[in-house]
This record gives C-alpha cells, sequence and structure tokens, in this order.
C-alpha cells in the first residue's frame, strides 16, 4: 500500500449497498476466549487486520495452535490457563491496547514471566488502569513507569476482588472479567457502562457471573474456575468501520447507502444516537440476535439539516472510538456543539482530542477545547478549495481515515499521510471507499 493518498474530489449522488470487516473487540475477544476454551473453536469472518494479527501472533507464542482454514480460523484452546511457554517469551501487542491489556487478565496465573511491548504509540498509553487490579489479584508486574514495556508473572493462588472501574473502559472491565475466570471465589466489578462484549461472550459460554444495575453503575459478579467448552462464531460487521461509511453518506449530496450485518450492540451505537438527535434519519434494518449479540443492517441517507448537539454523557463510552466523525459532522451542523466529560479522547492511538482541535482550525471551524471538553461552532455552509496535509505522527488509524471523510465531503486538495495505518483496523476501507466512487491517487 502507498504510504500518501491525495485526494482532490468531493463524492456525490452514490446509492450503495456495502458490507465492512468484522468487528475488531469481537475478533479480540473470540480468540483470546477460545485459547481459554475446551477444544476447537472456530470463526468466520474474523477481522483480518494488524491488531487481530498480532493477538493471534501472540497466542502462538503462548503454544496455542491455530489453524486457517479456507474461510475460518481455528483455534485449539486447552482449557483455562492452558499456556506452555518459556520464561521471558516476549508478547508485541504492535498498535493494540485492546489486546494488551486484555491479555495481561488472560495471563493473570501464567506461571512464567512474559515481556509484553508496543508501538511507539501503545508505548505512550497508560497501563495503571490495568496494573492496578491485576496487582490486587495476586500478579506482579514490572513497568516502566505504567507503560510498556510490562514484564509480568500470575500467581498460582489468585485472589478474588473488588474493583471499582470509574472510566468507562471496557479494556479494563474485561481485563479483570478474564483475569476473574483463574480466580477460586467471586470477583466483583463496580464499573461506569461500557461496551459489554465480553459479558455477553461469558453469558453464551455459561460463565457464572451476574450483572445488576445500581446509581447509573454496573455490578458484575463473576465466579472463576469453570471451564468451558469450544464457541463459534461468525463475527459480525465492525460499526466502528461502518461509522466512516455513515458519515460520508450523511455529509454529502443526494446519497444513500445500506451497510449490511453490522453488530448493533446497544453500547456501540452512540453515534448513531447522536447523529439521530443531530436530526439525522439512520435507521436500522432486519435487526436479529445472534449468539447474544444485536445485528442489523444500517441504512443512511444525506442530511442538509445536521443541527448542533449538547451531548448527553451517557453517550461517550458508547460512541468513544467515533468522536472524531461525530466531530466533523458538528462542523457541518447548525450551532453550537458541546462535548462533556470526553478526557478519554485523550488516551487512545494519539490524543484524539488534542488532533480534534487542530483538525477543525485547519478547516476553518472555531472550536474551544478544555482538559477535557470540546465546544464546535458549526457552519452548514462549509466548503473548502485550499490545500491541507495531514501527517498523522501517531499513525493513529482513525485520524487516517477521517482525513478521508474529511476530502471527500469537504472539498479541497488532501494530502494524507501514514495510510498503512488502516490495516490496524480496516485493510480494506480504501477498496470500498473507492467502489463508492472515490478518486484516491
Ligand atoms: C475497546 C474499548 C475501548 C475502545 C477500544 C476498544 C475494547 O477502549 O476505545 O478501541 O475492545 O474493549 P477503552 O476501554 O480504553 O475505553
Amino acid at each position: 500500500m502507498k504510504k500518501i493518498a491525495i485526494i482532490k474530489e468531493k463524492i456525490d449522488c452514490f446509492n450503495k449497498t456495502i458490507s465492512v470487516q468484522g468487528d475488531k473487540s469481537l475478533s479480540i475477544r473470540w480468540a483470546l476466549i477460545a485459547s481459554q476454551a475446551l477444544g476447537i473453536s472456530r470463526a468466520y469472518n474474523l477481522l483480518e487486520s494488524e491488531d487481530v494479527k498480532s493477538t493471534l501472533k501472540a497466542l502462538s507464542k503462548l503454544g496455542i495452535k491455530i489453524n486457517y482454514k479456507k474461510n475460518y480460523y481455528e483455534i485449539y484452546g486447552n482449557g483455562l490457563n492452558g499456556f506452555s511457554f518459556s520464561n521471558n517469551t516476549v508478547i508485541d501487542a504492535q498498535n493494540s491496547g485492546t489486546l494488551a491489556r486484555l491479555i495481561l487478565g488472560v495471563l493473570a496465573k501464567s506461571n512464567n514471566t512474559i515481556i509484553l511491548k508496543g508501538d511507539s504509540s501503545l508505548a505512550r498509553r497508560d497501563f495503571s488502569r490495568v496494573i492496578k487490579p491485576l496487582n490486587y489479584f495476586g500478579v506482579k508486574i514490572k513497568s516502566n513507569k505504567n507503560k510498556l514495556p510490562i514484564k509480568t508473572k500470575g500467581t498460582k493462588f489468585l485472589r478474588p476482588i473488588y474493583y471499582e472501574e470509574l472510566k468507562g473502559s471496557a479494556q479494563v472491565k474485561s481485563c479483570i472479567m478474564l483475569a476473574a475466570l483463574n480466580s477460586p471465589g467471586i470477583t466483583k466489578i463496580k464499573c461506569v457502562p461500557s461496551r459489554d462484549h465480553t459479558e455477553r461472550f461469558f453469558k453464551h459460554i455459561k460463565i457464572p457471573f451476574k450483572k445488576t444495575k445500581k446509581n447509573g453503575f454496573e455490578i458484575i459478579e463473576i465466579k472463576g474456575q469453570k471451564q468451558y467448552q469450544s464457541l463459534n462464531y461468525r463475527i459480525p460487521g465492525d460499526i466502528s468501520s461502518a461509522a466512516f461509511f455513515i458519515v460520508l453518506t450523511l455529509l454529502s449530496k443526494n446519497s444513500k447507502i445500506l451497510i449490511k450485518n453490522l453488530n448493533v450492540n446497544k453500547s456501540r451505537t452512540g453515534i448513531i444516537e447522536i447523529l439521530n438527535i443531530m436530526n439525522a434519519k439512520i435507521k436500522l434494518k432486519n435487526k436479529r440476535i445472534y449468539k447474544s449479540e444485536d445485528i442489523a443492517d444500517v441504512y443512511v441517507e444525506s442530511s442538509s439539516s445536521l443541527k448542533s448537539i449538547n451531548c448527553p454523557k451517557t453517550l461517550n463510552s458508547k460512541a468513544i472510538d467515533e468522536f472524531l466523525l461525530i466531530f466533523l459532522a458538528c462542523a457541518k451542523a447548525k450551532g453550537v456543539s458541546y462535548f462533556k466529560n470526553i478526557g478519554e479522547l485523550r488516551h487512545k492511538e494519539c490524543d484524539r482530542l488534542k488532533f480534534a482541535a487542530k483538525f477543525l482550525k485547519m478547516i476553518g471551524i472555531k472550536s474551544v477545547e478544555t482538559k477535557d471538553s470540546l465546544k464546535i461552532y458549526g457552519n452548514p455552509n462549509l466548503s473548502l478549495n485550499g490545500e491541507y496535509e495531514i501527517k498523522n505522527f501517531q499513525k493513529d488509524h482513525r485520524v487516517c481515515m477521517l482525513s478521508f471523510i474529511g476530502a471527500l465531503t469537504l472539498g479541497g486538495k488532501w494530502k494524507i499521510k501514514d495510510i498503512e495505518s488502516i490495516n490496524t483496523s480496516f485493510p480494506k476501507f480504501i477498496d470500498i471507499i473507492k467502489k463508492i466512487g472515490a478518486k484516491i491517487n
């Protein structure tokens, strides 16, 4: 893939039916959970992206057998903590925060030391959020001031813990849930709601666990040490990948799109809720349930009457990976939009809040950024004809794909660098966007 993309033309007037690749969160979770099952699990439509490849590579290094057959992956699980690896085995999570945080939970009972490292973007991210609960379980961790590289050694006697997860981080919650699988007794987590794929997988594989709600928090209780059987799974499409086409369609003229077979789990559809509050008319069609997850086709039409939003903070974690796109929609909406308690955006593949303010300024939109909020002064007549360059220093895949959507909906001549970062989550992005009509050099 060429490292730079040049886009000089907008796209309008398309009417397409597309599918996007498999969901990243589900693909990584399936692989980690299958590695702990008893027997052979299969996954169809597993996302073939760098983050998922890093996951499969990590599991192979831990002694798990993995096969790729004609159209599915097979993982041979040896049961809970059924790993076999030598001391000081190195695992490279590359760019994947989800892999790095979740695998630390899976390894909570390992009897050899693991060294976990990542690329320069992952190396600047915070791991205290998982080190702290893992220490309570009894896991011994040495880190570089709470950052990678991390040396971890599990404990034979994993104490069940009580933990309050107040960031609304699904990675932290899932890390604890996966560690709890190896712990005798009941681990309890009080948490701010976040994506609940791990809970749904646990329900599907019949792990004894309970989830209740109290005063806006969720209380999860997991009874550990129950072996479970292998799980076959067809990974649905990723709403976070579909989001690029949702906003592309919304901001293009006279266009329609139907995106098939998406995971529309309520904890992931914040972008649809937010855009519909802003006057979009995005519809879910053909809704169904598959192995405890919600699936549907998503239908979107262009909208020329978007209005601003004072975004309820309860939607933040449901839209956590889609905010850059939502900010772009706000740039074209009438009125001033306001997002509060979004400081977590500073801890993603890059500081996305800082990037958003810079990006908005570049396209001529006023915004006010604080430590954890953003105000955007929208302009429905926004149309560009200058030259724009996206450097993407941290090689953030979502920054890169957002820039394509900006170029294709706002006009002007765009030079987007480091486009290989797209492979982190959505290698087919450029093929699909070309099929819709984009001209990319
Ligand atoms: C993810 C959780 C979110 C999200 C990330 C994937 C997951 O991170 O941003 O892309 O699969 O659990 P946080 O848990 O840090 O919010």
